[in-house]
């Protein structure tokens, strides 16, 4: 017995240590901000880097935009700046993560290896300037890239200022795709990888469809919706573009990561900083990064939020969902930049509320990240983004507001690090109700290309789905579909459109050995191709969910439809399905009017030890979703508790955190046991309440 709990501590001890490398737990968080010493006049920085350090700052981050300046003609590298940036930094006790800076090439490589450019869908060079118009396919780029990485991870691998390296910035070509020749032969490459025989990929693209037949893999072209005359060539084609464009973008990161880890000292980290909702890219494609973060700006005029005031404190959901997607990957995570005030780039650029920015800080720190990391320090005063807030102004040394919000944060995580307990175990009622969201990035390429409703939004949707288990006081893993569920209770799967047999053989298992499965619209619809199967619709989820789909229909918000569950009413317009349950199936929810008025499009049944729950409609706010959540929690006797609006809750280390997104004063319950560390239970919008 001795023996076995030995083994089993050092197991625990391995996995803390494993995390506890890079992040000490008993530092909870710590915070630091960007630094551009090459836009400053090298007379301030050192002043700079003591504000910094006194308003709180543990850490700052540099050069990821500065190639020019570290390599001021090829092959001239120029670090002497930089080791001066750096060596202040550490004068102040702030540790640095530095940068590879592949996402702005100089001019020079530009003009000398033009080959290097994104071409853009019109056939057209993307023009020198900005960032990210790079090719990640260019050879040259790759070569350029590798030397400028291997010199500074030579350069800076014992640095012991040196904590960390973000790769790149953002990576991504924000949402345009590349179209350059090297692009292309990789494509061909990429697709002989995987098919192997061009009758492979013609079965596979459904080229007996409008005359598409290939006879070798040179005739094949990236597709480009720009340049077709009419509809989508091949949807699969469209797909494993989109595949193929993720890869290449995991490839040339984890080549830099690669130059880094055989250069640099073991106790220095290598992340990159994914945009949180970017879905051109694919940030679990790479695993070999120490672990991945994200960047967040809530407020940018493009979310209404809740009530008259939501619009300035953000999207309720969107940093816990960024915690909990970016932590799945390692178990770590960090936000690399979160919004210090008001921005330039939204539609419009809205004050954040007063407060709003310690909320998100707080609402990060719940969702277990090791640091937080704002861009960034001093207001730019030109340069593209000089209306963007720093945490100090334009005069270089008085706090704006976000700023002030950021310091206040620090003070009051150094005062929780003297309450912190190590090991704190997660409440067991809490544990208890976890629920895992599977999540595929190929479900959202696919019904982005065949979204069959203008209206379709796969990730809106699957936010339905997180937001409506949040809101129930459920922790939440995002996971992907290899991920052993069997500890969860609850699994949800929200339009994970494109299956195979296994998979649905896995989730089949889970509910058979005693979980609540949940799927909804679009789930199972087509294979890994995106191809129908020759049986009736569905009919590879048919005997799991105990129903047929018989049909769907969508509107427009002008004809929205009504559900009926539970004698209440729920509105949608974007997708419901009508089901023909089997016997023993029972129906939750019925649509109330159109001419399929009666049918069921909510259904549930008992399947081996477990249940099955499909939701047949995507509902306009998210309400029906939720009501059906409660009830599969309610059925299987777990507890959950409902919060009130705009309020998310979270623990982590043995504190509960709640913050609040709505535009009203919302009233925490809170156990009579607790004891309040901050805040109180009556809580303000943008309100945080921290307690034990
Ligand atoms: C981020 C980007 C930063 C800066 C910032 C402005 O998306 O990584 O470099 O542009 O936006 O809000």
């Amino acid at each position: 017995m001795k023996k076995i709990f030995f083994i089993v501590s050092i197991f625990i001890v391995n996995i803390l240590q494993a995390q506890n490398t890079f992040f000490p737990p008993e530092k909870l968080v710590q915070t630091g901000v960007y630094y551009y010493p090459e836009a400053w006049n090298p007379d301030q920085w050192d002043r700079d880097f003591k504000n910094m350090a006194d308003m709180g700052f543990e850490f700052t981050h540099m050069a990821e935009f500065a190639w020019a300046q570290l390599e001021p003609t090829e092959g001239n590298f120029n670090f002497k700046w930089l080791d001066k940036a750096v060596e202040l930094a550490g004068k102040h006790g702030l540790k640095v993560i530095l940068c590879t800076p592949s996402a702005t090439p100089p001019v020079w490589l530009t003009q000398k290896y033009p080959e290097v450019l994104v071409v853009l869908p019109n056939g057209q060079q993307a023009m020198h300037g900005t960032r990210e118009h790079y090719s990640w396919s260019s050879p040259k780029y790759k070569e350029l890239t590798s030397k400028i990485v291997e010199a500074m991870a030579k350069h800076y691998a014992n640095n012991p200022n040196v904590w960390g390296w973000q790769i790149d910035n953002e990576p991504s070509h924000y949402g345009s795709l590349d179209y350059n020749p090297a692009a292309q032969a990789n494509f061909r490459v990429w697709l002989k990888n995987k098919y192997k025989t061009i009758d492979a990929l013609n079965k596979a693209w459904g080229t007996a469809f409008w005359s598409g037949i290939y006879s070798d893999f040179n005739q094949i072209e990236l597709p480009n919706a720009d340049r077709l005359i009419s509809g989508v060539a091949s949807p699969t084609s469209m797909v494993d573009m989109k595949r193929f464009n993720a890869d290449e973008c995991a490839s040339f990161i984890s080549m830099q990561n690669k130059i880094l880890k055989e250069n640099i000292a073991k106790n220095q980290f290598v992340t990159t900083n994914f945009m949180s909702s970017h879905t051109d890219v694919d940030p679990w494609r790479n695993p070999d990064l120490d672990f991945i973060s994200y960047t967040m700006y809530p407020v940018a005029g493009y979310t209404n939020g809740i009530g008259k005031q939501g619009f300035r404190l953000g999207d309720q959901w969107m940093i816990s969902f960024a915690n909990d997607f970016f932590r799945s990957l390692k178990g770590i995570t960090g936000v690399m930049e979160l919004q210090p005030g008001q921005v330039n780039w939204g539609t419009f650029n809205p004050q954040p509320y007063p407060g709003a920015v310690h909320n998100w800080l707080w609402n990060a720190f719940s969702g277990g990240l090791d640091f937080i990391c704002s861009y960034r320090f001093r207001q730019p005063i030109f340069g593209g983004e000089q209306f963007h807030y720093g945490m100090v102004g334009t005069d270089g040394v008085t706090p704006l507001v976000g700023g002030k919000q950021y310091s206040q944060f620090m003070r009051e995580i150094k005062q929780l690090r003297k309450l912190y307990t190590p090991n704190s175990l997660m409440p067991k009622e809490y544990a208890d109700r976890k629920a895992a969201l599977v999540f595929n990035m190929d479900n959202i390429w696919e019904t982005g290309v065949q979204p069959q409703t203008a209206f379709w939004n796969e990730r809106g949707h699957i936010l339905k789905y997180y937001g409506g288990l949040k809101s129930l006081s459920v922790p939440v893993d995002i996971v992907n579909e290899t991920k052993d569920l069997s500890t969860y209770p609850v699994v949800v799967v929200p339009a994970f459109q494109m299956v195979d047999p296994q998979l649905v053989e896995k989730w089949m298992k889970y509910a058979q050995n005693g979980g609540n499965l949940v799927l909804s619209v679009r789930t199972g619809l087509t294979d890994r191709n995106g191809h129908f199967a020759q049986a009736p619709w569905a009919a590879m989820i048919s005997n799991l969910i105990g129903a047929q789909i018989t049909m769907n229909d969508m509107m427009d918000v002008n004809h929205a439809g009504k559900i009926l569950m539970d004698r209440n009413n729920y509105s949608w317009y974007v997708w419901g399905d009508m089901l023909q349950p089997d016997n023993g199936t029972e129906v939750w929810a019925t649509f109330a009017d159109q001419f399929y008025a009666g049918k069921a499009t909510v259904i549930h049944r008992k399947l081996g030890k477990g249940t099955v729950t499909y939701i047949g409609t995507d509902s306009n706010d998210g309400k029906l979703e939720t009501a059906v959540l409660k009830k599969v929690y309610d059925n299987a006797g777990i507890q959950i508790k409902e919060l009130p609006e705009g309020i998310v809750l979270n623990w982590r280390d043995g504190f509960w955190i709640a913050n609040n997104y709505s535009s009203s004063i919302q009233h925490i319950d809170l156990p009579s046991n607790s004891s309040i560390i901050f805040g109180k239970v009556d809580l303000e919008p943008a309100g945080v309440l921290v307690w034990k």
